[in-house]
């Protein structure tokens, strides 16, 4: 991953390949015209204060997502200046928002990537300032290239090299808060750019007992108690809803339980991802053209590990449990058959009408077994349905709750993190278009309205009296279009810092 450090330099003197400067729209006081931000204006100088004007000759207009690039005045020792758009100058005396610096970082570091080394002088007000931009560069550079010929390093061509380093100017080395908040951010982000790692690896080197192997060795590196139970422990557990959706697979299913504690704790909260490695539908088998990216299907798990991980690493003072419910949904002589009755964890029976509704079923069992511990919460991510994609798009999750304080209370965490999140409603009348003539329920119910009747299927999977919410990823977990921001193609890393705001906060005591 990219190095990051906080640097006092002048600019001018900085040997580097590039300066990253901000460059807004311009508001009142310079309609339409690109505004230099602050943080710039030793560059400004060397432009004879003329910065904004060679911009705009340039064709800049400070438009969110925008990429100048510039020779370096003379006497700079970096040869270019690249000026990235932060779209609206923010009113008087209020600095940028910390999601435009994070945006800009990340389109900066991604049109960087095959450089060594990049200053970036972006307008810093505070500590929380230096840490969006550090997450913005950490998750824009990101690429995943494992499977790409890396070429001859020498002439360079084939997959590019991420940046190398990034210096941020104008933070402030020696102060504590800022150190915390860069400490924080990198901590995060490699977490982060992991949980991406594990949703682009190919489905044929990731399935559940790879996950489970990746899971086991990280909770070892970090002082996390791990528990896998593998296809024997499942049955002898008696895990129907786990074990049904894995039985048409090679590759059997597993649970793995993450186990952070904080001496200082006063809560508990427990985290449970869908993981399903691969999602062909099983015998209610997806057509073409459905199926190409289902190796996304594990975004939830891989979420919930990346955040108990960064909890252990930031020493969170709140006890963590994660449930990873791994499995791959397969069609075979061995799979379960529409028309099937399972008996979950739970002791419920769900008549299976569709094996392509199979990450309730996995959910159900791990929601369940969370539950046995009566954690202060229960939150479960997932790349659940395709009525949320329609609902919501490919960039907001959908949030439902069976509380809604604390559905409330999630959707503040997103926003804290940066993440676009949206509360939905849980409506009792989709209950009975679950109504099984031989079992307790159905995994299915009435097409309108999917996501939700999903939520409303998990919702009898929770634990009496235990405070739920439930998070529909499916939408913004995989992105197939062009990179945007600091969201490259592929898996994005949704809701792990969700995840870990919401732990911060329930460190700080602030679940309810
Ligand atoms: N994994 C899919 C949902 C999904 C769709 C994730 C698009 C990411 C992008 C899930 O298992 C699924 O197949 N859901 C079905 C449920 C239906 C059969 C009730 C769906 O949404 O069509
Ligand atoms: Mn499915
Ligand atoms: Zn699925």
């Amino acid at each position: 991953m990219t190095a990051l450090t906080l640097s006092t330099a002048a600019v001018a003197g900085l040997r580097a390949d590039a300066i990253v400067i901000g460059v807004a729209k311009g508001s009142a006081s310079k309609p339409g015209g690109p505004v230099v931000a602050p943080g710039a204006e030793a560059v400004d100088q060397a432009y004879d204060g003329n910065l904004a004007g060679v911009l705009e000759t340039l064709g800049a207009s400070g438009a969110e997502g925008e990429v100048t690039k510039l020779p370096a005045p003379a006497g700079f020792k970096a040869p270019l200046v690249l000026a990235v758009g932060l779209g609206a100058q923010p009113q008087e005396d209020s600095g940028y928002d910390a999601e435009a610096l994070r945006k800009a970082a990340g389109v900066a570091a991604r049109a960087l990537s095959g450089t060594k080394k990049a200053a970036f002088a972006l307008p810093l007000t505070d500590a929380a300032d230096a840490a969006a931009v550090a997450e913005g560069v950490l998750l824009g550079a990101y690429s995943f290239d494992a499977y790409k010929d890396q070429g001859d390093a020498k002439n360079g061509k084939n997959a590019k090299a991420p940046l190398g380093e990034a210096a941020l100017l104008g933070g402030k080395p020696r102060d504590k808060a800022y150190k915390a908040a860069v400490e924080r951010a990198v901590a995060v982000s490699e977490e982060l750019n992991r949980a991406r790692d594990l949703i682009n690896t190919p489905p044929n080197d990731l399935n559940p007992e790879a996950f489970a192997a990746v899971a086991q060795t990280a909770a070892k590196e970090h002082g996390i108690k791990v528990q896998v139970l593998d296809e024997k422990a499942l049955v002898k557990g008696g895990y129907g809803g786990i074990l049904g959706v894995g039985a048409g697979s090679a590759s059997g299913p597993r649970l793995v339980k993450l186990s952070y504690t904080s001496s200082k704790a006063k809560k508990h909260i427990a985290l449970v991802g869908k993981g399903i490695t691969y999602d062909s539908g099983g015998i209610s088998l997806k057509p073409a053209g459905h199926n190409e990216t289902m190796k996304c299907d594990m975004s939830g798990a891989a979420a919930v590990f990346a955040a108990v991980v960064a909890a252990a690493r930031l020493g969170l003072e709140v006890n963590v449990t994660g449930w990873l419910a791994l499995a791959e949904n397969m069609p075979s002589g061995s799979a379960t058959r529409p028309g099937d009755v399972l008996r979950m964890y739970s002791g419920k029976t769900v008549e299976v009408l569709n094996t392509d509704a199979e990450g309730r079923l996995v959910l159900a069992d791990a929601l369940w077994a969370a539950s046995q511990e009566k954690p202060d919460v229960v939150v479960d991510v997932a790349t659940l349905t395709g009525a949320m994609v329609l609902a919501l798009g490919n960039r907001t999750f959908g949030i439902m709750a069976n509380d809604d304080a604390f559905r409330a209370l999630v959707q503040e965490a997103a926003e804290e993190a940066g993440e676009p999140a949206w509360p939905m409603p849980l409506p009792e009348h989709l209950r009975k278009g679950m109504e099984s003539s031989t079992a307790d329920i159905a995994n299915m119910g009435e097409r309108m309205g999917g996501g939700l009747v999903a939520g409303l299927f998990l919702r009898e999977f929770v634990g009496e009296g235990i405070t739920w919410a439930h998070l529909d990823i499916a939408g913004p977990a995989f992105n197939e279009g062009g990179p945007f921001g600091y969201t490259p193609k592929g898996g994005t890393g949704s809701a792990v810092r969700t995840l870990v705001r919401l732990a911060e906060r329930a460190a700080a005591g602030e679940l309810s």
